[in-house]
C-alpha cells in the first residue's frame, strides 16, 4: 500500500466545508433529499473482496479484481474501488419511510496519470426501492408510474433511442420483473437523473452567463442521451451522457438492481425476502462534476491546501453550514487559475523484463494472474511514489519489440509541473532521477 495513498485516507474531501467535492455532494443530497433518501457519508474505505466484488456478482476473472487495478491490503481486504461496495449493507437498512439512500465516499483505483485521473476520487451512489410487502402489491409498476408522475417535468432534449430493455443487449430480469415493472423503474430512474443534470448544468450555465464568458453552445437547449451499458449488479443498465462543449461526456452509470442482490440483503423486518422489493441504483463521480461546474482544470487541485484554491469556494457554502448552498445559486463563478507555471518534460526509455506477452503494452488488459507480468499502472505507481503531485501527466510515446531478442522497449514522457510555483530544472532532474532509480528497483526494468 503506497504511503501517498494511505495519507489521503483521512482527508475526506467530501466532508470538508466549502470544498468543491463537498459542494457537489451537498448538491446531490438536495436533489435526493431526506427523508426518502438516507444520507450516508462516513463509511470506512477498507472493505472486503466480498463487499467490493462478490456481493455484486463480479466474476472471478473480472479485470477490476486485478492487483494492477486495485489497492489490496491483503488477499481479501482492499480499499473500495466504488461506492457500490456498500450496496448490500445499505439495502438492508432501508425502511418503508426511508426507501432510498445516498452514499458519498472516497474510492481508490490504480490508474493513469493525467489531468483528469487521480488514484483517489469520490463517488455518490444513490438507490431507491419499492417494497412489495409494505405497498401490499405483487407488481410495483403502477406505484412507480404514480411516483414518476409526481416528479417535476423538464425541457431538456433527451435522446433515448433504445427500448426500455432488450433481450440480448440489455435484458430485463424476466424471472423477477414484469415488463411493465422493469419499464416503470427504468423510466423513474431516468427522469430522476435527468432532473439532476438540469440542476447541475443549469447552475453551470447561469454562472458562465454571469461571467459573460459565452459557453460554446450555451444558448442551445441542454442535450443528454441514454446509452446501454453493462454492470454485473444491474440489469438493464445505462450510462448518461451530456453534450458539453462540443462533445458527449459520460457522467454516470445506473440500472435496475439485480434481484439476487436485493434478496440477499433484505432488511430484518421483511417476512419473505425472495423478491421483497425492486428498484434502481446509480453511481456518479464527484470530481468530474466539480471540474465542469467550477471549471477546475486539473484534478490534483482538489488535494491542494493552497488558500488560493480553497478560498475561491468559501462564499458558496451558506452560513448554516453543511446543506446550505445559498451561496451557490448567485455566487457561482468559474474558478480562476492562480497561474500556469511552466512544465518540465523528461523522457525515460527502458527494456521490460521477462518474455513479451501477446497483448499490447500500455493499457493492455490486466490478466488474473498478474503477479509477474508488467502493467502500465505499475509505472504510474512508481512515478507517483517518487514525485507525487508534482507530476501532471505520464504517457507512452514510443514502444517496439526487438526483432532478434523479442525484448520490449517502452518510452514514457513525464511532465512535471507544480500547480503552486515554478519548478526549477534542477528539481525536475532530481525527481526524474528518483523515478528512474525506482523503476529499476521496483519493476526490474533495464534503462536504455
Ligand atoms: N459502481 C459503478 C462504477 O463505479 C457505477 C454504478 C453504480 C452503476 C450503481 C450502476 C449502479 O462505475
Amino acid at each position: 500500500m503506497p504511503p501517498h495513498i494511505l495519507s489521503s485516507v483521512p482527508r475526506k474531501l467530501h466532508l470538508q466545508p466549502a470544498h468543491p467535492v463537498s459542494l457537489v455532494r451537498q448538491l446531490l443530497e438536495q436533489q435526493f433529499p431526506n427523508p426518502t433518501f438516507r444520507h450516508i457519508n462516513a463509511l470506512d474505505p477498507v472493505v472486503s473482496t466480498a463487499q467490493n466484488f462478490d456481493s455484486l456478482g463480479f466474476p472471478d476473472d473480472h479485470p477490476g479484481r486485478a492487483r494492477s487495478d486495485t489497492y489490496y491490503i491483503n488477499r481479501t481486504t482492499l480499499l473500495r474501488t466504488h461506492t457500490s461496495a456498500h450496496q448490500a449493507e445499505a439495502f438492508a437498512g432501508v425502511t418503508a419511510e426511508q426507501p432510498g439512500y445516498l452514499i458519498s465516499a472516497d474510492v481508490y483505483r490504480r490508474d493513469a496519470i493525467d489531468r483528469t485521473h487521480y488514484p483517489v476520487f469520490h463517488q455518490t451512489e444513490g438507490a431507491l426501492v419499492w417494497d412489495r410487502e409494505a405497498l401490499g402489491v405483487r407488481d410495483v409498476a403502477d406505484k412507480v408510474y404514480a411516483d414518476l408522475a409526481a416528479l417535476p417535468d423538464h425541457d431538456i432534449v433527451v435522446e433515448d433511442v433504445n427500448p426500455p430493455f432488450h433481450a440480448v443487449r440489455n435484458p430485463r430480469q424476466e424471472r423477477w420483473h414484469s415488463e411493465a415493472e422493469c419499464a416503470a423503474i427504468g423510466a423513474h430512474l431516468k427522469r430522476s437523473l435527468e432532473l439532476l443534470v438540469v440542476r447541475i448544468f443549469g447552475l453551470a450555465r447561469a454562472a458562465a452567463r454571469r461571467a459573460s464568458q459565452g459557453v460554446p453552445g450555451g444558448d442551445e437547449p441542454l442535450k443528454v442521451r441514454w446509452v446501454e451499458a453493462y454492470f454485473p449488479f444491474t440489469s438493464p443498465s445505462w450510462e448518461l451522457e451530456v453534450f458539453h462543449e462540443g462533445a458527449w461526456l459520460e457522467i454516470l452509470g445506473c440500472g435496475v438492481v439485480r434481484q439476487e442482490l436485493l434478496n440477499a440483503s433484505a432488511p430484518a423486518s421483511v417476512r419473505e425476502p425472495t423478491n421483497w422489493s425492486s428498484g434502481w441504483a446509480f453511481g456518479i463521480g464527484l470530481e468530474r462534476i466539480a471540474m465542469l461546474l467550477f471549471r477546475i482544470p486539473d484534478i490534483r487541485l482538489f488535494w491542494s491546501t493552497d488558500q488560493r484554491f480553497l478560498s475561491q469556494f468559501k462564499s458558496l457554502q451558506g452560513p448554516r453550514g453543511d446543506g446550505d448552498l445559498s451561496g451557490l445559486e448567485q455566487g457561482l463563478r468559474p474558478f480562476v487559475p492562480f497561474s500556469k507555471y511552466p512544465a518540465c518534460v523528461k523522457d525515460v526509455s527502458f527494456w521490460v523484463p521477462g518474455p513479451t506477452t501477446t497483448s499490447s503494452a500500455a493499457g493492455g488488459n490486466p490478466t488474473r494472474d498478474d503477479s509477474q507480468s508488467f502493467h502500465e499502472n505499475d509505472v504510474m505507481e512508481v512515478v507517483r511514489a517518487a514525485a507525487g503531485d508534482l507530476v501532471e501527466d505520464v504517457r507512452l510515446v514510443d514502444q517496439f519489440v526487438h526483432p532478434k531478442t523479442r525484448r520490449r522497449s517502452l518510452c514514457y514522457r513525464v511532465s512535471y509541473r507544480s500547480l503552486e510555483r515554478t519548478l526549477t530544472n534542477i528539481e525536475a532532474n532530481e525527481m526524474h532521477d528518483a523515478v528512474v532509480r525506482l523503476l529499476v528497483e521496483r519493476l526490474g526494468v533495464e534503462i536504455r
